[in-house]
C-alpha cells in the first residue's frame, strides 16, 4: 500500500514471490497470489500446485502486463501446508468468496467450526468450490456484506463481525473489490506481524490500539435458524470505526509520510524490505489504507481478564538477510549443519564467563529463586525440541535435584496433565509458534505455573507469552529438519541447569568441568564436520540400499538416537528407529539379523560397559553395527566400521554425537534426489493442532 516510489507490477510480483519463497519452509503444497487488476476494483490472481517456483513460472508465462506502474496497491500471497483438502488448484489460496472474487483471503490456521458455517451458508444458497475451511470464511464475509442494506459498513467492522463467528486459530488477510486499496488483517493463535517501511525516521515507535466502545458490539440477528451453531451470525450494527489521522506515522518533523506495509507470518519474508516490525496480539484487527495503519480489538477486555496493552510497539529486527540465504551451500540444512561451530558460540555469547566459571542468563535472573523453589520442572515441546529437553533432563536432575518430567505437547494436552502453581513449566520451541506447544503454555498459564520459554525466534508467541526465558540465538533456521536449533537448545538448557545450581558448593567441580567442556565445543564441532566425506561414503555405500536403520544408545545418548532417527525419517524417508539400548532385550532384538543396519552410539561415559554388552548381543545375532565412538578408543574390535568423534564431558557428548547423524541423514536424502529442505508432507512451523 502507498509505495515510497511508484512500482511496476513486475516489482510487486517479485516482492510477493520472494516473500513466499522465504516463508516456503512453513508449507509448500501450493502457492498463490492476488493483485489489483487494470480496471478499478478488479483482482487478478494466480495459483499453482507445488512450490513457489511453479507459481513464478505460471506468472511469467501469463499475458499479464507487468509494466503497469502504480503508486499504491494491495496484494496478497500465500504458500500452503494442506490441512483441509488436498493440495489442488481450488484449495490453493487466495480463496475467493464467489466467481467474481468480491472477497479474497489468505489464511494460516484452522477454523474449527467451518463445517457448521458451510452448512448454514449453503442453506442460504451459497455454493462452495473448495474443501477448505477458509472458503467458509470468504463466503461468510460476502454474506454479511450482502446483507447490509446500504453497503456502508467499513471493511474493519465487516471483518470484525466475521471473526466473531469463528472458532479455531487463524491469521487472515482480507482483500476486496468493494474496498480497493484497503486491507484488513487479523490473528488469533497464528503468528502475524506487520513490517513498516518509511522514508524518514518516525516520530513515535508505536501504534495506538483503538479500543471499541460498547456500542460497537454487534447485535444478534434472528433470521438464521436458532438451532444452527452460527445463530449469532449478525450483520454488524453500531457506529463506523472512527477515522482519524494517526500520530503513529508522522515523521520526526511532524509531517505524514509515504509508507509501505508488509504483512507476514514470519519476519524472514520481509526482512529484505524493512527491519521495523510490530507484532499483532491475539484478537487484534489491523486495517491498512492510504498509508495509515489502524489497530482495533475484536472484543473489549472481559472483567478480570488481563488488559491488552494500549499500543503495539515497532521493534527493530536483528536478523541479516545473509542469514536467510543459502550462500555457498547446496541446501539450507547443509548450511545450518555447518553453522554449528558459530551458532553454539552465539548461544553462549555474553552468558558464559569461562575464566570465572560463571553463567548469567539475563532473561531468567529474576525468576531463579522461584524456579529453585519449584516442586518439579516440566518440559513441554514437540519434535526435535522435545529431544533437546530429553537430552538435558539428566543433567538438570543431577544439578538441581528437582524432579523433571518431559512432555510431548500434544499428549500433555490430551491427558489434561495436572499442573499446579508451584510447577515450573519450560516450553522449548525453535519457531516459538508450534500450536500444540502454545496451547500447552496457555494451559499452564491458566493454572498459575511459572512458564519459561526457550525459543529461537525473537518476538514469537511463546517468547512473548511466557513469564521469562532464554533466546537460544541460533539465527534463522530454514531447513525443515532442525539441526543448529537442536544443538543451541541443548546448550541453552545446559546453561539453565548450570545457573540454577550456581549456589551448590558440592557441584562446583562438576559445574566447572561442564563449563570448560562448553569452551572447547566449537572447535570440536568443527573437527566432527571434517568427517563429512566419510559419512557421504557411508550413505552412498554400505547404507545405500537399506530400507531401515536402527540407532541404539543409552543414558545421555538415548536422545541422540531418537533425534538421529527423526532426521533420517524426515528427509531421507527411510524407516529409522531410535532404541534405548537397555530395552533391546525387551523387543527390538527380534529385529536384528545380518541384514538389519544398526548404528550404536558407544562414546565413553559411565554407561559404556552396558552399551558394550548391547553391542555383543547384536553382533551375536550376526549384525554388523556401525559404531559412533570417541577418538582413540582402542576397545572397538578390528574390522568394525566406526564414526569417530572427540571426547567431551558426558552430558555434552550428545552435542558432538548428533552431528554425524545430521550429516548422514543429509547425504541419504541427497543420494536419493529428495528435496532436503522441503521434505514431503512436513512443515517447519506447525501452527495448527
Ligand atoms: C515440526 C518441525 C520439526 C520441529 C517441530 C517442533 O514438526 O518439522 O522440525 O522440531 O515442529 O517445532 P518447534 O518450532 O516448536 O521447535
Amino acid at each position: 500500500c502507498n509505495y515510497l516510489k511508484d512500482k511496476d507490477r513486475k516489482e510487486i510480483l517479485e516482492i510477493l514471490c520472494n516473500g513466499l519463497a522465504r516463508q516456503e519452509y512453513r508449507g509448500y503444497d501450493s502457492a498463490g497470489l492476488g493483485i489489483d487488476g487494470d480496471k478499478p476494483g478488479e483482482i487478478v490472481y494466480f495459483k499453482e500446485v507445488g512450490k513457489v517456483a511453479g507459481l513464478r513460472k505460471l506468472i511469467s508465462e501469463s499475458n499479464i502486463d507487468t509494466s503497469k506502474t502504480v503508486s499504491s496497491q494491495v496484494s496478497i500471497a500465500h504458500t500452503r501446508w494442506a490441512t483441509h483438502g488436498p493440495p489442488s488448484y481450488v484449495n490453493c489460496h487466495p480463496v475467493r468468496s464467489d466467481p467474481k472474487s468480491d472477497f479474497m483471503i489468505v489464511h494460516n490456521g484452522i477454523v474449527t467450526n467451518a463445517v457448521a458455517l458451510r452448512q448454514v451458508l449453503q442453506k442460504r444458497g451459497y455454493t462452495f468450490e473448495s474443501e477448505t475451511d477458509t472458503e467458509a470464511v470468504a463466503i461468510l464475509t460476502k454474506y454479511i456484506y450482502d446483507s447490509q442494506p446500504d453497503k456502508r459498513i467499513t471493511f474493519t467492522s465487516l471483518v470484525k463481525t466475521v471473526l466473531k463467528e469463528l472458532e479455531g486459530s487463524f491469521a487472515f488477510v482480507f482483500k476486496s473489490v468493494h474496498y480497493p486499496n484497503e486491507i484488513v488483517t487479523a490473528r488469533r493463535g497464528s503468528p502475524l506481524l506487520i513490517g513498516v517501511k518509511t522514508e524518514k525516521k518516525l516520530k513515535v515507535d508505536f501504534v495506538d490500539v483503538e479500543f471499541a466502545g460498547p456500542e460497537a458490539e454487534s447485535k444478534t440477528v434472528d433470521s438464521l435458524a436458532p438451532t444452527s451453531p452460527s445463530a449469532r451470525l449478525a450483520p454488524p450494527s453500531g457506529p463506523k470505526m472512527l477515522r482519524r489521522q494517526s500520530r503513529n506515522f508522522m515523521s520526526e518533523d511532524g509531517t505524514p509520510q509515504p509508507i509501505e506495509f508488509f504483512v507476514a507470518s514470519d519476519a524472514a519474508a520481509i526482512v529484505e524490505h524493512t527491519k521495523r516490525v510490530l507484532y499483532l496480539e491475539d484478537d487484534d484487527i489491523a486495517h491498512i489504507a492510504e498509508g495509515q495503519l489502524h489497530i482495533h480489538r475484536l472484543r473489549r477486555n472481559e472483567p478480570g481478564q488481563a488488559e491488552s496493552p494500549a499500543t503495539r510497539s515497532i521493534e527493530t529486527l536483528e536478523i541479516e538477510i545473509a542469514a536467510i540465504m543459502k550462500g555457498k551451500f547446496d541446501h539450507f540444512m547443509q548450511k545450518e549443519i555447518y553453522e554449528q561451530p558459530e551458532s553454539v558460540v552465539n548461544t553462549m555469547r555474553g552468558r558464559v564467563n569461562f575464566e570465572a566459571n560463571v553463567i548469567t542468563l539475563g532473561g531468567l535472573r529474576a525468576y531463579l529463586p522461584i524456579i529453585r523453589r519449584g516442586r518439579r520442572i516440566v518440559f513441554c515441546a514437540c519434535g526435535t525440541s522435545y529431544h533437546s529437553a530429553l537430552a538435558t533432563r539428566s543433567i538438570f536432575e543431577e544439578l538441581t535435584e528437582i524432579p523433571v518430567s518431559i512432555e510431548l505437547a500434544s499428549d500433555f494436552l490430551d491427558r489434561k496433565t495436572p499442573i499446579f502453581r508451584d510447577d515450573v513449566c519450560v516450553f522449548v520451541s525453535q519457531s516459538g509458534e508450534t500450536a500444540d506447544t502454545i496451547l500447552a503454555l496457555r494451559y499452564c498459564l491458566e493454572r498459575g505455573a511459572l512458564c519459561v520459554g526457550v525459543v529461537n525466534t525473537v518476538g514469537s508467541t511463546i517468547s512473548r507469552e511466557t513469564h521469562c526465558g532464554i533466546h537460544i540465538n541460533a539465527g534463522p533456521e530454514v531447513g525443515v529438519a532442525s539441526t543448529k536449533a537442536y544443538t543451541s537448545q541443548y546448550i541453552a538448557l545446559t546453561l539453565m541447569a548450570l545457573q540454577l545450581s550456581e549456589d551448590r558448593i558440592s557441584f562446583t567441580e562438576r559445574r566447572n568441568n561442564i563449563i570448560q567442556g562448553l569452551h572447547e565445543l566449537p572447535a570440536q564441532i568443527k573437527s566432527v564436520l571434517e568427517s563429512d566425506k566419510s559419512l557421504q561414503e557411508l550413505a552412498t555405500g554400505v547404507l545405500a540400499n537399506s530400507r531401515s536403520l536402527l540407532l541404539m544408545g543409552r543414558g545421555y545418548q538415548h536422545a541422540t538416537c531418537l533425534e538421529g532417527a527423526l532426521k533420517i525419517k524426515e528427509i531421507s524417508y527411510m524407516h529409522s528407529e531410535g532404541i534405548l539400548a537397555g530395552e533391546l532385550k525387551h523387543g527390538p532384538l527380534a529385529l536384528i539379523d545380518e541384514n538389519m543396519p544398526v548404528i550404536i552410539v558407544m562414546t565413553q561415559d559411565s554407561y559404556y560397559p552396558k552399551v558394550q554388552s548391547a553391542f555383543a548381543q547384536i553382533t551375536a545375532r550376526k549384525a554388523h553395527p556401525i559404531v559412533i565412538c570417541n577418538d582413540g578408543d582402542d576397545g572397538i574390535q578390528k574390522g568394525v566400521k566406526t564414526i569417530r568423534v572427540p571426547k567431551t564431558v558426558d552430558c555434552l557428548q550428545g552435542l558432538l554425537n548428533i552431528i554425524p547423524l545430521q550429516l548422514l541423514s543429509y547425504h541419504l536424502a541427497v543420494k536419493n534426489g529428495f528435496d532436503v529442505d522441503f521434505p514431503r508432507n512436513l512443515a517447519k512451523s506447525v501452527t495448527t493442532e
